[in-house]
């Protein structure tokens, strides 16, 4: 159920961690956006919450000089950005003192629709939630929006999962994965069900892989803290890749509302085949990056980066095979793979289509496979690759790719995720928000990976920073007589 949307009246946005790299890099700009573009109600104000006993001034001061870099520079302007911060305010509170939350109250409007965004540590979340509950805070239109990554296994997703719905009904609550707010993973519905020419090929046998790629090109920068103890799999695959897999595997909801398609989403995660130790060894590659040049620039390795310990056995790379159990998706492999300080950012879905039963143009013509290629960022196209014939005499067969260029396709403005994201909170829509059952379905695909890595010792594979992985990751393919599209 969607929660019932409000009037217009204002809101009180308030940001746990507001002095945060997530709060100042991603939040506020995208609320200043909200807020450049007429989105955020009149006298909605948005609570910088942190631990520095900073006065307003001082909050602004910090909010001024670091979140403009992250505005893109044709939105910034000083007369709007002066009246966005007129909307922002701080308390300093120490999140685990109960006492401290009577400023926070003193803070909020006593009416009005209260939004809390939680982008702390999550081992503070659930004391976080009891001390707002306790404080008298948190009415029914509440909400609280949980940022990734939500516990570290299964038991504690569940033991958050547990306290949180002790202050909060599921409804109010907002599991954020900025991947679903991302114009392009949104359009990926669209694609396949508003369009009937795809959906009687979107199945075994018509479909013979799929590839799910997130390469990033940056490296671990300075938040080892948090990733040295996560790795690659808690950080993006749980999360960001499953929610892709889910969006390229499920069936068409009944409806767009969010229990509709976070029913048929939970379905594929729960259809995922579980893997054993042999299949771990076989369908899984860790890897970690060593020196090696990015984007032309040296850069050091994972061991060498800052706070790592220099025999961390962090993976900053998977690559996997998975299969759904289903009968849509009956000996499809679903090939996913992520990583750090890879040859490009490069975010895009492949849908190879199974070969030509039979070909009359002869077995030694050119044919390449026709594929479905969604690219999420940096350019968000999709493109078709058919064959077609070479210009001149005789029938020799030529691939080309008919091509569809997603940022130029519209003259409308392309909101970032965050900022879709929070206006989705504000307006009680839920749909591109993980539901408990979902995350917790992520955990158990994924556990038994990360305690059969555990269980056989996997040492991640050493790959050069601005490679596309370990040599693993390509033998993966190969076993399928397959190839990551880039090795196409
Ligand atoms: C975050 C991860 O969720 O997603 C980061 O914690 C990663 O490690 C980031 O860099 C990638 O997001 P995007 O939108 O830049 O692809």
């Amino acid at each position: 159920m969607n929660t019932p949307p409000l009037d217009n009246g204002a809101q009180d946005i308030v940001i746990f961690g507001g002095a945060g790299d997530l709060s100042f890099r991603k939040l506020l700009p995208a609320l200043y956006m909200a807020h450049l573009h007429d989105k955020l109600a009149e006298g909605t104000r948005i609570v910088g919450v942190g631990r520095q006993p900073w006065s307003r001034e001082a909050y602004l001061s910090f909010v001024d000089s670091h979140s403009p870099a992250f505005i893109d520079k044709e939105a910034w302007n000083a007369d709007d950005w002066q009246s966005f911060l007129a909307r922002l305010t701080y308390v300093s509170l120490d999140v685990t003192r109960s006492d401290d939350y009577a400023k926070l109250k003193a803070a909020c409007s006593a009416n009005g629709l209260r939004v809390f965004y939680l982008a702390t540590a999550p081992n503070l979340f659930t004391q976080i939630c009891a001390h707002l509950s306790s404080a008298g805070l948190v009415d029914a239109q509440a909400r609280v929006v949980l940022e990734k990554p939500l516990g570290t296994d299964l038991a504690s997703a569940r033991a958050i999962n547990e306290e949180v719905a002790r202050y909060f009904d599921e409804q109010q609550i907002y599991r954020i994965d900025h991947y679903l707010g991302k114009e392009t993973v949104q359009n990926l519905m669209v694609l396949r069900f508003g369009n009937a020419i795809f959906e009687p090929m979107w199945r075994a046998p018509f479909i013979k892989s799929v590839q799910i790629t997130v390469a990033e090109t940056v490296g671990v920068g300075s938040r080892a803290g948090f990733y040295d103890g996560a790795g690659a799999m808690r950080d993006m695959v749980q999360n960001h890749l499953l929610q892709l897999l889910c969006i390229v595997a499920m069936e068409q909801p009944i409806s767009l509302h969010a229990d509709d398609v976070r029913d048929e989403k939970l379905k594929v995660l729960r259809s995922l085949r579980k893997m054993d130790l042999a299949d771990i060894k076989r369908d899984t590659v860790r890897g970690q990056y060593t020196a090696g040049a990015s984007e032309g620039v040296a850069v050091s390795g994972y061991q060498e980066e800052n706070n790592v310990p220099p025999d961390s056995t962090t993976e900053t790379f998977v690559a996997l095979r998975a299969h759904i159990n289903n009968a849509r998706w009956a000996n499809v492999p679903f090939f996913l793979r992520t990583g750090k300080r890879m040859q490009k950012r490069q975010s895009e879905i492949i849908i190879e289509f199974a070969d030509q039963p039979f070909s009359i143009f002869g077995t030694t013509a050119h044919h390449e496979p026709n594929r479905l290629i969604i690219s999420l960022q940096p350019e968000e196209s999709i493109q078709l690759g058919l064959m077609v014939k070479e210009p001149g005499s005789g029938m020799s067969l030529h691939p080309v790719k008919l091509g569809l260029d997603l940022q130029h396709s519209s003259n409308k403005r392309r909101a970032e995720a965050y900022e879709r994201l929070l206006m989705d909170v504000i307006k009680g829509r839920l749909t591109h928000f993980m539901r408990r059952d979902e995350l917790e379905a992520a955990w158990m695909w994924v556990e038994p990976i990360l305690d059969g890595w555990r269980a056989l010792d996997d040492k991640p594979r050493a790959y050069s920073a601005g490679s596309w992985g370990p040599a693993a990751s390509s033998a993966l393919m190969a076993r399928d007589n397959l190839c990551w599209f880039e090795e196409a």
